[in-house]
């Protein structure tokens, strides 16, 4: 039983001037241990896709499992729970707090689940030098390049110890060597536990999960992308 999430016909659409139908009756499970790419052209659901997992946004209809629970859209404060303690996410743009420096960024995230300062600086410090970045950690946002930056948003990410890390297209601003650094510390992140699961454009690093999911008429196809 490694299921950790299921998506039960899983619809989604947006009603600006007309309705778009985004996601059409998805239905799939995810393992855990596994690490899945999304690819589709822009436009073609991915992000709609990643907010739902990470419960931001709410599916028009269908129902998700994670775990053992059934999510309920309705509420928000479980589900802010939910999402704090067991979903890390990355975004393309690292949204880290200009404000803030890379430790406070990180450690914000453990505080905010915690409420102990000390351990909360304990654990952000010891996640960002497992990321590299030791000497960075006085460094606001601006003083990090791009890299750098999307390291320290993993490491926020994984201050809480997610089961499930979602990352839509973390490397879509960054040139190849860099991503393939961000890469490196995102797949290093694989353990029995956890489900990995990100956006890509970038075909080398969508060939590089366990599974790839391409996003075709609102629908997933699989794509067994790496044979173990
Ligand atoms: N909040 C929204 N309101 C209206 N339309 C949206 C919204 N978010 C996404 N869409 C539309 O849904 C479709 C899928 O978008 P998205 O999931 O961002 O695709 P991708 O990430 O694959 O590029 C697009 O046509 C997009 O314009
Ligand atoms: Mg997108």
């Amino acid at each position: 039983m490694n299921n950790l999430i299921t998506l039960n016909k899983i619809s989604k659409s947006f009603l600006t001037n007309k309705k778009i139908l985004v996601l059409k009756k998805i239905n799939f499970k995810f393992n855990l241990g596994k690490v899945y790419s999304v690819v589709g052209p822009s436009g073609s659901g991915k992000s709609t896709l990643l907010n739902i997992l990470s419960l931001i946004d709410k599916p028009t209809s269908g129902l998700i499992k994670i775990d053992k629970d059934i999510i309920n859209f309705s509420n928000s404060v479980k589900n802010d729970k939910i999402r704090a303690k067991k979903i890390g996410i990355v975004y393309q743009q690292n949204n880290l707090l200009p404000d803030f420096t890379a430790l406070e960024n990180v450690y914000l995230a453990r505080l905010s689940l915690t409420n102990n300062k000390k351990k909360s600086l304990d654990a952000a410090r010891q996640i960002i030098k497992k990321m590299g970045l030791s000497d960075r950690v006085n460094h606001y946002p601006s003083e990090l390049s791009g890299g750098e930056m999307q390291r320290i948003a993993i490491a926020r990410a994984l201050i809480n110890e997610p089961q499930i890390i979602l990352a839509d297209e973390p490397t879509g601003s960054l040139d190849q060597t860099t991503a393939q650094e961000v890469f490196n510390v995102l797949y290093k992140l694989k353990n029995s536990n956890r489900i990995i699961i990100y956006a890509t454009h970038n075909r080398y690093f969508a060939n590089k999960a366990d599974c790839k999911l391409e996003m075709i008429d609102g629908n997933i196809r699989t794509i067994n992308a790496r044979i173990k």
